[in-house]
């Protein structure tokens, strides 16, 4: 078994963490993640999602360095790949400090792996929907200081999180937790470009632990509650604050709205 597998994990249930891992080129997944994502390819461009929703994230953080943000909580932040939060920001300035936060045992362990050198950064398996369980935990209460402004990112996750568990409220509760000058990164899958392709996508992930819930562009405004949306507010990922105007080219192929909030 290679270091990156822990033991319990079903190879035969795709998880998202691991066909995410898979579209970005990554070699952390099983065949039957494979599987699943090629059956994704054939109803929605997700190579395309996924880098988009990657290259968001990385403008993101560069954004909230550039504002002075030196912490970050990271929920739902996958498998490590290219760019990861903390290499960014840390590049950046040196002393900032993440935590990486995921309900995927793969994408914990990895992360474990990637920073048992770095005192500034630490992965916690835990899930998003018992933001009490993530606050009253040891990594974060050493790492993140909410008496300051932090950067919460909730970046490709909430199309995890099923209605009945409410994501607003839950988004509610990270944003109360936050000090002002906070600022809250979100994007999520939406219906609003390829209601068809999202339906079949709907049927491919229910074949895994991570069923899909698209939201319309309300739903998903909703979840940055009474924050301000910084410029250009929320959009398609790649209307995000490119870094070349060619970049914006057919953003709504990207199938996820994404945009960033400060708390006043
Ligand atoms: C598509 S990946 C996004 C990774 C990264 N945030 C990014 O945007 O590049 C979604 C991740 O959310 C994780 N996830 C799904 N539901 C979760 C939950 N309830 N709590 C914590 N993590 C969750 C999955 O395991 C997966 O690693």
């Amino acid at each position: 078994m290679t270091e990156w597998v822990p033991t319990g994990i079903d190879e035969e249930v795709p998880s998202a963490a691991r066909v995410y891992d898979y579209l970005l080129g990554g070699g952390h997944n099983f065949s039957a993640d494979r599987a699943l994502a090629e059956n994704l390819l054939k109803v929605l461009p997700a190579r395309d999602m996924a880098r988009l929703n990657r290259q968001y994230l990385d403008r993101v953080v560069r954004y909230m360095i550039s504002e002075g943000i030196t912490q970050f909580l990271d929920l739902g932040s996958g498998i490590p790949t290219v760019g990861n939060v903390h290499e960014v920001a840390q590049k950046l300035n040196p002393a900032a400090r993440v935590v990486y936060v995921d309900n995927e045992s793969v994408a914990v362990a990895h992360s474990e792996l990637m920073l048992r050198d770095n005192p500034n950064a630490a992965a916690i398996e835990a899930d998003m929907r018992e933001p009490d369980v993530i606050f009253a935990n040891e990594h974060v209460r050493r790492l993140i200081d909410f008496s300051q402004p932090v950067g919460l990112l909730m970046v490709g996750v909430v199309q995890f999180v099923p209605d009945a568990d409410d994501p607003w409220a839950i988004a509610e509760r990270f944003r109360a937790e936050l000090a002002p000058g906070s600022y809250f990164a979100l994007s999520a899958f939406t219906w609003d470009n390829a209601p068809e392709g999202m339906r079949a996508a709907i049927e491919v992930f229910k074949n895994s632990r991570d069923p899909i819930f698209p939201r319309t562009y309300e739903e998903i405004l909703r979840m940055f509650g009474d924050f301000t949306l910084v410029e250009p507010g929320l959009v398609y990922t790649p209307e995000w604050r490119p870094d070349r105007a060619s970049d914006v080219a057919d953003a709504s192929r990207s199938n996820l709205y994404a945009g960033v909030a400060i708390k006043g």
